[in-house]
């Protein structure tokens, strides 16, 4: 990881601070990198369980609504992975789940990925190829 990823995970680990996870009590901050800055969004639960948004997909949007369309790359940092049965983090711990990976192959196809727990950069491409896409017939 170089120091803009670094940085960038920084910026993530702030942004875990203002989940809102009462009901699993897991947050997770996240932070996209794009041309015009960077934008963060945490994890937002509700009491009506599965209608909560991640934090990744709530710094994409974050990012979209201020005009960026192109994502560099995004950090996804979970402060409370708790360490498995031989006590070490699980590397995998703080990686984009499945909704939020068809995200960002739509929005973010050709960003690296960092997280909290792992020093390795994943490519969005490895992480969901043969991502689903819509092709749209505008011609009519
Ligand atoms: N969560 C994220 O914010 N991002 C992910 O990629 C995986 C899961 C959140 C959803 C829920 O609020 C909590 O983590 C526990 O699943």
């Amino acid at each position: 990881m170089n120091e803009a990823q670094q940085n960038l995970l920084q910026e993530a680990t702030r942004a875990a601070e203002l989940a809102y996870a009462p009901y699993s009590r897991f947050r997770v901050g996240a932070a996209v990198l794009t041309p015009g800055g960077v934008f963060s969004g945490a994890n937002i639960e509700t009491a009506s369980t599965n209608l909560g948004i991640c934090a990744e997909r709530a710094a994409l949007t974050h990012a979209r609504m201020r005009g960026e369309q192109k994502i560099v790359g995004i950090a996804v940092s979970c402060p409370d992975v708790r360490p498995n049965e031989d006590g070490v983090d699980d590397e995998y711990g703080a990686m984009p789940c499945g909704a939020c990976r068809q995200w960002l192959a739509e929005l973010a196809p050709s960003a690296w990925v960092v997280t909290s727990t792992s020093d390795k950069v994943y490519l969005l491409e490895d992480l969901l190829p043969c991502a689903f896409k819509l092709h749209m017939d505008n011609s009519s």
